[in-house]
């Protein structure tokens, strides 16, 4: 495993790598690494030659401030991690070297990137797309994977690399569980033992709306999930909306889309942590 930290070296590996013909995938990352990454990770070194992670804390994605300080940072744990994976490249550049000027793109693909998370953390999709299109353009990978609990993130993704024509295939990667069924996440290492395990109750909630799905309307299925998560001490839903699983948009009934998914944000603790999943209807 080599680990670089300028454009320029990356490009230097990927010539070689090319070169000789191989494949190259991309796992994008900003650190505190867990066991959904190492699925990702594990998933692009069974179906590339080459794969490279790169570990970047990208500030234009954080609308709140605190959030970006909050983040746990653990690099060295990361990199010995990428190691045991087989990984072939890491890359932590520098903000200064992703973005040696300010970056004042514009992506703007409406109603996926306005809805739920666009509608509360303003401008994070922009950063989202603003990153992870230099990331493409530096790695020029053959496929890029991305984990599934960011259901809203891979979809404006998707808008992305068919706006831009990016010769890119986007691998989704299913959520990783810890064992009482809370999305593994990076933010979790921020909960105390009580509060992750208040916050299983997310998905267990989720996962019964599902029977309850089966004999109510959507609006019922919507105010069933709200109540129970909410009536749990120390958890408050932001939003749970049940949407088209490619558009985003909101359905009104079952019927309105072959593809329908209930995606939530749930207040966790007192700091507190914002909590994410999804539960896929049909
Ligand atoms: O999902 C994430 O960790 C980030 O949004 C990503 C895709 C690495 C871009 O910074």
């Amino acid at each position: 495993m080599t680990t670089v930290t300028t454009v320029k070296e990356l490009k230097v590996l990927l010539a070689d790598a090319r070169s000789e013909g191989r494949s190259v995938g991309l796992v994008p990352t900003m650190g505190a690494l867990h066991a959904g990454h190492a699925s990702l990770v594990r998933r692009s070194v069974s179906e590339n030659d080459v794969t490279v992670v790169s570990i970047f804390l990208n500030p234009t994605q954080f609308n709140d401030k605190g959030d970006l300080e909050r983040y746990p940072r653990t690099v060295e744990a990361d990199c010995a991690l990428l190691q045991s994976l087989g990984t072939t490249i890491v890359f932590t550049p520098t903000v200064a070297e992703v973005y040696p000027v300010p970056d004042t793109r514009v992506f703007s693909y409406s109603p996926t990137d306005t809805v739920m998370e666009g509608a509360y953390r303003p401008g994070h999709f922009n950063g989202v797309c603003q990153v992870v299109s230099k990331l493409f353009d530096m790695v020029e990978p053959d496929r890029a994977y991305f984990g599934e609990k960011d259901f809203q993130q891979i979809a404006v993704i998707r808008r992305m690399v068919a706006d831009l024509s990016y010769n890119i295939q986007i691998v989704p990667c299913p959520v990783v569980r810890e064992e009482s069924g809370l999305a593994m996440s990076s933010r979790n290492t921020l909960l105390s033992a009580d509060e992750r395990a208040t916050a299983a109750a997310i998905y267990r909630t989720l996962e019964r709306s599902r029977a309850f799905a089966s004999s109510h309307s959507v609006a019922e299925t919507r105010d069933y999930v709200v109540r129970n998560i909410n009536s749990v001490a120390g958890l408050e839903v932001q939003y749970f909306s049940i949407v088209d699983g490619d558009t985003l948009a909101d359905v009104a009934s079952w019927d309105d889309a072959p593809s329908v998914v209930g995606c939530i944000t749930v207040f966790c603790g007192a700091t507190p942590i914002r909590l994410i999943d999804h539960i896929r209807y049909r």
